[in-house]
């Protein structure tokens, strides 16, 4: 029997759109709230004012939620972790403002988080059923506002092999469905769509990008002007074919990642393949890593729970965990910082 005391965590992420608060006891998260912002649906987009307003109603109710769930008192607590960036600047001051008062007022330590990381990282989360992944391991990130490739050597080595040079993949799902006319966030109603659809149905360009690099945008025009032409032959061409439209897009974007996944894993060697960030919740890639895994012996795939792709707090708590350990403790007088590259 171990004769380590448990850690206790309390993890903040506010960096975007959805506030959430977690509860570790060491790897594994005991609560995960969060309140998700409808707000921005008529905007079709994220409006950076309105978010950081929502945070300020819901980050103290979301915090006693948490807390009930996991059946933990505030002051069994041994550190705060909290997003530091990358996101809205914004947003991101006020999950940081309330972790550093949480911090001073309980007199525990502050951890800085970074959202990218983290995402990353939510693999090592531990839970039932799930498997974990042991370093070193390639990661493909893809969220709203990131596309990468990443070899993960340590918690906290992690080199970025490639990128996206415009936009991020889920960006490409949320302005294909813009184009549509579906509602923000587009990336889970193509995902619903889709399913019901052809995929071979249309086709579209892919982008010729060097080395491990994506694009996106060139996607994105190429979907625009095929339905204007469409539309201009059948104002109803939209809604007649979204399924097989939803469909063909999912399968465009998938292949694009997909091929440079595969490119990544003969240039490194490894054979471990993780997913990660918003766009990890998509069915068809879940399905294209899935099938990848059961048809090749060698590689091995991991796809996180639903509940740690989309951003959530359960992940900056597993990163403030190992940087716990580390006692990689941060400041009270830190600034939060919209772009931080690790
Ligand atoms: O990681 P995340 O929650 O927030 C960012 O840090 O960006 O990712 C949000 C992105 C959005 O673009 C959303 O449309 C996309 O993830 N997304 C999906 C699905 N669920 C969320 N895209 C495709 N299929 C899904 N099922
Ligand atoms: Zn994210």
């Amino acid at each position: 029997m171990s004769t380590e005391k448990d850690v206790i965590i309390l993890a903040i992420e506010s960096s975007c759109d959805d506030t959430s608060v977690a509860i570790l006891k060491n790897k594994t998260v005991l609560a995960n709230v969060t309140a998700n912002q409808s707000v921005h649906e008529q905007y079709g987009g994220v409006v950076p004012e309105l978010a950081s307003r929502a945070h300020q109603q819901n980050i103290v109710p979301v915090t006693h939620t948490a807390l009930q769930k996991a059946n933990i008192d505030l002051h069994d607590i041994d550190a705060i972790g909290y997003t530091r960036g990358p996101g809205l600047m914004g947003s991101l001051l006020v999950g940081g403002s309330f972790a550093k008062g949480l911090a001073l007022s309980l007199n525990k330590p502050l951890i800085e988080v970074n959202h990218m990381q983290a995402h990353i990282l939510a693999h090592l989360i531990e839970s039932e059923g799930q498997k974990n992944p042991t370093f070193p391991f390639l990661c493909l990130t893809v969220s709203g506002g990131h596309t990468q490739i990443v070899l993960v050597k340590s918690h906290d080595d992690m080199t970025i092999l490639g990128e996206t040079i415009d936009d991020a993949a889920g960006e490409a799902f949320d302005k294909a469905a813009k184009i549509m006319g579906l509602p923000y966030p587009g990336g889970p109603l193509i995902d619903k769509y889709a399913q019901l659809g052809n995929p071979l149905a249309f086709q579209f360009s892919e982008p010729k990008v060097d080395g491990l690099n994506f694009s996106f945008s060139g996607l994105k025009t190429s979907i625009l002007y095929f339905l204007q032409k469409e539309m201009k032959k059948d104002d109803q061409f939209i809604e007649k074919n979204r399924d097989d439209i939803c469909a063909s897009i999912q399968h465009t974007i998938i292949e694009i990642l997909m091929k440079k996944v595969r490119e990544a894993v003969t240039l490194t060697g490894c054979s471990q393949i993780a997913i990660a960030g918003g766009v990890s919740a998509n069915s068809g890639l879940r399905k294209a890593l899935t099938d990848w895994a059961n048809n090749d012996v060698r590689i091995q795939t991991f796809i996180p729970e639903f509940q740690f792709c989309t951003d959530n707090a359960g992940m900056i708590g597993i990163n403030a965990y190992f940087k716990f350990l580390n006692e990689n403790f941060g400041e009270l007088n830190a600034t939060s910082t919209a772009r931080w590259k690790f």
